[in-house]
C-alpha cells in the first residue's frame, strides 16, 4: 500500500492522539549512543526513551547529560530535556538532541542524570511534618568511542538488536494514586499539573528494563534530524549547513507533527 508522505503524517500525529492507553510500568533508556565505536561527525544524536511514557505525566522529570573525551578531556555543555510541561499523551516519547560535540577520535564518557518528584504522601497526611516533594535522581554512565575507520553514525543498525545489556535504562514504579500537592508546598511543576503529584509504588520494580524494544526506523532517525536541524537552523547564527531560504522555515513548521509522528509511528516495538 501507498500512501503520499503528506497523509502518512497527518495518520501519524491523529495515530499519536488515540493511542494513549494506560498501562504498564515507566521505563527511562539511553538510546543512542550505546557501548560501541562510532566515525566522527558533526551531527551526533543522543536520545533518550520513556516507554508507558503516560505515567511520567506528574512525576516532573528532566535528564541532563554531559559528554567528554576521557583523554584529552574535552567536555560538551551540560545538555537538558526538563519535560515538566509535557502533557504525556504517547505511548513512547523519544527526547533527542543533536551535538557537534565529539568530532576528534578517542574514547568519551556519557554521564546522564534522571531527576523526578513524586509526593511525599506522609508528610502530606502527618500534621507534625512538613509536607514536602519527594526528589529523586539517579545517574548513570555509557562510554562509547570515536574513530575515523568505524561505520557513520546509523540510528537503524544502532537500534536494529533485539537485546541489549540493561546498562541504559532504568524502572520508576509509579502507582495510579495522585494526591493534590498542598498549597504551602513549592514546586516547579504545579502550574503544569494541575496542582498534582504521583505516588510511588510501595514495591520497587524487580523487572529488567529492555532498552532494546526501540527500534529506530529511517523514517524516524530522518526526523529525529530533520526537527534538530530545524530548530537549529530557525537559531541565531546558524551553521553553514542552513538553506538560508523559505524551505527553512517550512521544515520549521513541520516540527511540532513530525515530533507527533516520532511519538506514534517513528519507531516500533519488538
Ligand atoms: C563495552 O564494549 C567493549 C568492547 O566491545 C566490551 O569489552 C565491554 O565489556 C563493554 N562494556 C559494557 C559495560 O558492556
Ligand atoms: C496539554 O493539554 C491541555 C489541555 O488538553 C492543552 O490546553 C495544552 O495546550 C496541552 N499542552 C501541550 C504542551 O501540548
Ligand atoms: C529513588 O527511586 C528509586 C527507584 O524507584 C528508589 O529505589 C530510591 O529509594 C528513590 N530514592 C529516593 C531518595 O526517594
Ligand atoms: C548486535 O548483536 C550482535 C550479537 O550480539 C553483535 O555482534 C552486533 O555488534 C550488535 N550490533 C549492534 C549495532 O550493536
Ligand atoms: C484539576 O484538579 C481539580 C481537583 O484537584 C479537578 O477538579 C479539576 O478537574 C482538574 N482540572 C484539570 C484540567 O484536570
Ligand atoms: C504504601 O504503604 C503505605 C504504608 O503502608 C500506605 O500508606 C500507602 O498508601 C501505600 N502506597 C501505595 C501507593 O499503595
Ligand atoms: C509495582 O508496584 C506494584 C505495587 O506495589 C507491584 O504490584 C508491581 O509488581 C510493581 N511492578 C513492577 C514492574 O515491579
Ligand atoms: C542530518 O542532517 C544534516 C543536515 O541536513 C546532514 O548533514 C546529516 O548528514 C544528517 N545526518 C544523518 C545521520 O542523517
Amino acid at each position: 500500500m501507498h500512501f503520499p508522505r503528506a497523509s502518512w503524517l497527518l495518520a501519524a500525529c491523529i495515530g499519536n492522539i488515540i493511542s494513549a492507553t494506560d498501562t504498564g510500568v515507566l521505563e527511562v533508556d539511553l538510546i543512542f549512543p550505546r557501548n560501541s565505536t562510532y566515525a566522527p561527525t558533526n551531527n551526533f544524536p543522543v536520545v533518550f526513551a520513556f516507554q508507558n511514557a503516560q505515567r511520567a505525566r506528574y512525576l516532573n522529570p528532566s535528564i541532563q547529560y554531559l559528554m567528554w573525551n576521557l583523554q584529552t578531556d574535552h567536555t560538551s555543555f551540560t545538555l537538558s530535556h526538563d519535560l515538566g510541561w509535557k502533557n504525556w499523551t504517547e505511548d513512547t516519547y523519544l527526547a533527542h538532541e543533536v551535538m557537534s560535540f565529539p568530532s576528534e577520535e578517542g574514547r568519551y564518557k556519557v554521564s546522564w542524570s534522571l531527576t523526578w518528584d513524586s509526593c511525599d504522601e506522609e508528610s502530606f497526611e502527618n500534621p507534625d511534618r512538613i509536607p514536602r516533594m519527594d526528589h529523586n535522581k539517579t545517574t548513570w554512565a555509557t562510554y562509547f568511542s570515536i574513530d575515523n575507520s568505524a561505520p557513520q553514525v546509523d540510528l537503524v543498525a544502532a537500534t536494529a538488536n533485539e537485546t541489549c545489556t540493561n546498562e541504559y535504562g532504568m524502572i520508576i514504579n509509579v502507582s495510579d494514586k495522585t494526591l493534590k500537592v498542598p498549597s504551602s508546598v513549592e514546586w516547579s511543576a504545579k502550574a503544569w499539573n494541575n496542582d498534582t503529584c504521583a505516588v510511588m509504588a510501595n514495591s520497587t520494580s524487580t523487572s529488567t528494563p529492555e532498552p532494546c524494544r526501540i527500534h529506530i526506523d529511517k523514517a524516524a532517525a530522518e526526523s529525529i534530524n530533520a526537527s534538530v536541524t530545524a530548530r537549529v537552523c530557525s537559531g541565531i547564527d546558524p551553521p553553514d549547513y542552513c538553506e538560508k531560504n523559505a524551505a527553512t522555515q517550512l521544515a520549521v513548521a513541520g516540527v511540532s507533527c513530525l515530533l507527533a509522528a516520532v511519538g506514534a509511528l517513528g519507531f516500533f516495538l519488538a
